[in-house]
């Protein structure tokens, strides 16, 4: 983790909203982006993977839930986009042992619930997406650029965020 990069923090009064922010975010994601989600349960987490999704073009009838069984789904859009959930691996996971390592270095975006659990296995230019409960529909989302890749990233989403930050 990145203490001093770039920030962009967004009150979400709703789980649409939460979505329209992540989907903005799969229509910038490069490949290769690795997205570290840590929240509480029922934080929002998978609601955002579910907006990346979106923003990513997978179909919409592939439908994105937590894959706290599987461990890992996979979804084909613009960019392959896989959803890994460590929950029940608890800390230390071993992304080796759940076949996630060998997805950092490939050309997809990976998004990882509980991804705390393998923090000292992320890459160092990760984006943290951190999600807090502060109302019954409102989540505070707080999106961290670990390093240059994801530091350019930010700034292009704060630029369509502030831009439009009503529109459906
Ligand atoms: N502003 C909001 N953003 C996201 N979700 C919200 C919001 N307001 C209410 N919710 C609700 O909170 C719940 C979030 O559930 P979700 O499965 O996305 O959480 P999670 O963090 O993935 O949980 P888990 O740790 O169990 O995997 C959903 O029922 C969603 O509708
Ligand atoms: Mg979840």
């Amino acid at each position: 983790m990145n203490p001093d990069g770039r920030r962009l923090v967004c009150d979400c009064p709703s789980p649409m909203v939460t979505r329209r922010l992540a989907r903005e975010l799969g229509r910038l994601a490069p490949p290769g982006l690795v997205i570290a989600l840590t929240g509480d349960l029922g934080s929002g987490k998978t609601t955002f993977v579910q907006g990346l999704a979106q923003g990513l073009a997978v179909p919409p009838d592939c439908y994105v839930t937590s894959p706290s069984f599987t461990l890992i789904n996979e979804y084909q859009g613009r960019i392959p986009l896989c959803h890994a959930d460590l929950y029940r691996l608890g800390e230390g996971a071993d992304l080796e042992a759940v076949g996630l390592l060998e997805r950092l270095d490939q050309d997809a975006v990976v998004a990882i619930e509980w991804a705390e659990a393998a923090a000292a296995d992320l890459p160092t230019d990760h984006l943290a997406v951190r999600l807090e409960i502060t109302g019954e529909q409102q989540r505070r989302i707080t999106l961290i650029a670990g390093g240059r890749h994801t530091d350019i990233l930010l700034r292009d989403l704060a630029a369509e965020w502030r831009q439009d930050p009503f529109s459906a």
